[in-house]
């Protein structure tokens, strides 16, 4: 039995943080930004907003484009690093306020991976028997940013997709995940206090532990070519190259990371869905907030065979294809 996705869902909070906002916190500017990252603006929560807020919202959106009631959910995987709270996991808040009563909850960690790997679990259970799966990815990443620390402030923003994963009936399937991790280099992209290595305290929020730390320059390198590698592989395993591609969702994290990945696949502009422009990189939400957007805006039709490739702090990187 093969997975299907049977709807996607997107939402992101209506505030808007600009370059020309940023202007006024930190020494930088939108020009800067524009060319380093591709970056305009990014959404970013209203006090009091949560991950699991944005979580619900993509949710409800996902479960209704597939005509699938909570209550026929048997599993909720939420891929996220900005949950709620440490503890529970944020997917169980989410079955909760959605009324999914049957469903099974879990939050998957694999920073901007998360949802790629939410997918491949999802899809794992499909397979073995369960009808439907809530794969979610949503991100409060302005919750962990320094907005002192220009080099990383510019990055982020926050926002949330959603996929209702069902049983495949015909061609229309989930047709290869593959995942990898390096943990040798976890230092890469990190948050270095708050966790039981060095719990929340007085000094961790004074030097600023709880916030992300990320070797930039380094990161870019790595990415760009983890990103190709896993496309490769994905393709390689299906019997592919990459002018089959329809559509490639590239994880959004910056425009030069995309357009290098895109440019050594061969890949034209419109087969590249981008809208990191107006989101900013949302870790685990970036690439169902771009899948919805490209099924909103009628870039996937029947038949299609979309990539999804993604890199991200672990370091992970992983990949998928589904043919719609
Ligand atoms: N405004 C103005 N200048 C800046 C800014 C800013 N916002 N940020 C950095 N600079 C400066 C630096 O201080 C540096 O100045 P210096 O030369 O005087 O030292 C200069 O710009 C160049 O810095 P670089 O780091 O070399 O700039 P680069 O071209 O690499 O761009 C960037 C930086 C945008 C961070 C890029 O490296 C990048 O996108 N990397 C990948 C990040 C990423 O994708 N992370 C994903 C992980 S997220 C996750 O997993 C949750």
């Amino acid at each position: 039995m093969n997975s299907v996705i049977l709807g996607t869902g997107a939402y992101a909070p209506d505030r808007v943080l600009t370059n020309a906002d940023l202007e006024r916190m930190v020494e930088t500017s939108d020009s800067w930004i524009l060319e380093r990252t591709g970056i305009r603006e990014r959404r970013i929560v209203q006090s009091g907003q949560a991950c699991s807020d944005l979580a619900i919202e993509a949710a409800n959106r996902a479960l209704l484009a597939a005509r699938v009631s909570p209550s026929d959910i048997d599993v909720i995987l939420l891929a996220t690093c900005t949950g709620d709270t440490p503890l529970p996991a944020t997917a169980c808040l989410v079955q909760h306020r959605l009324g999914a009563v049957r469903a099974a909850a879990c939050d998957i960690s694999a920073a901007c991976c998360g949802f790629i790997y939410a997918l491949a679990i999802g899809d794992v259970y499909i397979k073995s028997g369960m009808k439907h799966v809530l794969v979610i990815g949503a991100e409060v990443m302005s919750a962990i940013t320094d907005w002192t620390d220009r080099n990383t402030c510019v990055l982020f923003g926050d926002g949330a997709g959603a996929v209702v994963l069902g049983r495949s009936v015909d061609e229309s399937k989930v047709l290869s995940t593959h995942l990898h991790a390096n943990g040798r280099i976890s230092d890469l992209i990190y948050v270095p206090g708050g966790g039981s290595r060095d719990p929340a305290s007085d000094d961790v929020l004074q030097n600023k532990r709880c916030f992300i730390k990320m070797r930039g320059n380094e990161t870019f390198k790595i990415a760009v070519k983890t990103m190709e590698e896993a496309t490769h592989e994905a393709l390689k395993a299906n019997g592919m190259v990459p002018q089959d591609i329809d559509l490639f969702i590239p994880h959004q994290a910056n425009v030069r990371i995309l357009r290098a990945v895109s440019q050594r696949l061969g890949l034209s502009e419109e087969k590249v869905m981008i809208n990191l422009d107006r989101f900013g990189n949302t870790s685990a939400a970036s690439i169902p907030l771009a899948l919805d957007q490209a099924i909103q805006d009628g870039r996937i039709k029947r038949g299609n065979k979309v990539v999804m490739a993604a890199f991200g702090a672990g370091l992970t990187w992983a990949s998928a294809v589904v043919q719609w």
